[in-house]
């Protein structure tokens, strides 16, 4: 048995949770009439409603007993100090230093990294006030309109959802774009109405080899010459880097000058606020992009200074934890009642995920419990038209997180009434279901009663702030990055590396190679002899 099966706290949840199991929420809420005041946190803006959960008071302090014996704050702390916690690279995971302000001091192997960090963001606010008042130019004199990323996973998928989130706040003059799929059609779809003179690539990548990236950015290092008659001078005008590989840059042909650079204590899905972050920095404006900043420290702080009972990441973790290993969740739905968040469950799904989809942990043993469960979501209330009915009467568990926003920042009408009654009517209607008797009450038959009872007794939380500003992204985002953390913390596993994509990528190299060469013999299973035996046909017809 693990070690984390033994701990005392555990063994109490397991016989918390039997307890429960025959509980209702109803039950819990009619009990307790003080539970809607006593489970709420509010923090760097945001206030966590947590009533209802399947627990109890007892239930939670199983569950901070649980973080404890896990030594959850030691981890934190280890964290903060810029220690290695990310064992199998040996190298620190220090994405608060990204938003520390610049008279802390963090220090990793020795030196303090603040400095760097705010050298960085002083250039990118020097080029991001360039290309916003258009005394950057292209290669005919123009100046710069479109700006197309080109990255993948943490190199894009911060991008994407900080552009979609905070496109109230954009300078709507300048046209963003997003390549990120080795799939030509996203390159060619990007760029087929703009002008090559006013287009500036942003190549996002942290190592500066990711296959699809380099790719792409040689397909648009071509359309570039081809417009600009192959002056490769142009290059200087239009390409930027973003990258921890000044020598990948500049054999690409993109010099120093022009690259904007993070550190390997940076993982891929913690980076969109580093460098990374250029493409919303030139969106927002760079002042926006430091409220932004200041949202992430905020929660960085709450969750460093906080007491667990206090702590909002803590909390949601640990609630996360209880229903992946004490109630067999294998998902995580977050649904956002606003619009603008609609990339949002795809960026968590990479943070989330690739974080924390592990089998052994940090010393190499295979775990035997639920370690990351699946994320995933829509926003509301698209949503309620879709998948809900699963959630609401289904045979799954499936925890809900809904963020929802007091001020819309498009107010017109009773729109956000009542997209706002829709959010709170959902939690209710999950937690409190509907009995076979009210169904009767309303004078429906007793054939079809059975499919019009809701069982209810399902888990959701609400995320609630005043509006959706750079500040309360950032703090949201803090937020989900501390839930990974504390979850992983819990399971004894490490959220920073990301063994799992590699197997994909090599394979993926000797695959084309295979395609490229039509006489190699193939030596995989028969069905992947098969798979590229027939693409070996299919690319000629
Ligand atoms: O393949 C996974 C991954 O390594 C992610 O962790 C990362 O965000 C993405 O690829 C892109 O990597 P890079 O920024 O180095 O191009």
């Amino acid at each position: 048995m693990s070690a984390l099966r033994e701990k005392v706290a555990w063994q109490n949840l397991q016989a918390q949770a039997q307890a429960l199991a025959t509980q209702h929420l109803r039950d819990l809420f009619a009990a307790d009439p003080g539970r809607a005041e006593r489970y709420r946190v509010e923090a760097a803006g945001w206030r966590l409603d947590y009533a209802r959960h399947r627990m109890t008071d007892q239930t939670l302090e199983q569950l901070f007993a649980l973080a404890r014996e896990c030594g959850l704050e030691a981890r934190r702390d280890a964290m903060f100090a810029g220690e290695k916690v990310n064992t199998t690279e040996q190298r620190a995971a220090l994405h608060i230093a990204l938003r520390t302000p610049p008279r802390r001091v963090i220090k990793v192997d020795g030196a303090n990294v603040v400095p760097e960090v705010h050298a960085v963001l002083k250039r990118m606010r020097q080029f991001a006030g360039a290309i916003r008042e258009g005394s950057w130019l292209g290669f005919s004199g123009r100046p710069i309109r479109n700006i197309v990323n080109i990255g993948i996973g943490g190199s894009d998928l911060g991008p994407v959802m900080a552009y979609e989130a905070l496109r109230h706040y954009t300078d709507r003059k300048l046209t963003m774009r997003f390549v990120s799929n080795v799939d030509y059609t996203d390159f060619a779809e990007a760029v087929h109405d703009l002008r090559p003179d006013e287009t500036l690539f942003i190549v996002a990548s942290k190592t500066f080899t990711t296959l699809e990236t380099m790719t792409n950015a040689h397909s648009a290092r071509d359309w570039l010459m081809q417009a600009a008659g192959g002056d490769k001078g142009a290059v200087a005008k239009h390409f930027v880097a973003l990258s921890t590989n000044a020598k990948a840059v500049t054999e690409f042909g993109i010099s120093t000058e022009q690259m904007y650079g993070f550190w390997d204590w940076v993982g891929g899905r913690y980076s969109m606020d580093s460098s990374i972050g250029l493409s919303s920095m030139i969106a927002i404006g760079p002042d926006a992009f430091a409220d932004l900043l200041a949202g992430f420290h905020v929660m960085d702080e709450h969750f460093r200074t906080a007491p667990l009972e206090r702590n909002l990441p803590a909390i949601m973790g640990l609630l996360g934890v209880w229903y992946t290993d004490f109630f067999g969740a294998e998902t995580q739905a977050v649904l956002p009642y606003e619009q603008y968040l609609k990339r949002f469950p795809a960026y968590l799904q990479q943070l989330t995920m690739e974080s924390n989809g592990k089998h052994v942990t940090i010393d190499g043993a295979q775990v035997d419990y639920a370690t990351g469960p699946v994320y995933w979501g829509e926003p509301g209330t698209n949503g309620q038209h879709s998948f809900y009915q699963l959630i609401h009467q289904g045979t799954r568990l499936i925890p809900c997180d809904f963020v929802g926003f007091g001020q819309s920042l498009n107010p017109s009408g009773r729109h956000h009434d009542l997209l706002l009654a829709n959010m709170i009517a959902q939690a209710e209607a999950l937690a409190m279901g509907k009995t076979l008797e009210q169904v009767l009450a309303e004078g429906i038959d007793a054939s079809l009663a059975p499919h019009r009872v809701f069982e209810g007794n399902r888990p959701s939380s609400l995320l609630l702030a005043d509006r959706l500003t750079p500040h309360a992204l950032g703090a949201l985002i803090a937020l989900y990055e501390h839930i990974v953390f504390t979850q992983a913390a819990i399971w004894d596993i490490n959220p920073f590396d990301q063994w799992g994509v590699e197997l994909g990528k090599q394979l993926a190299l000797r695959v084309v190679d295979e395609i490229e060469s039509p006489r190699k013999p193939l030596n995989h299973d028969s069905a992947t002899n098969a798979a590229i035996a027939w693409y070996r046909k299919a690319r000629r017809k």
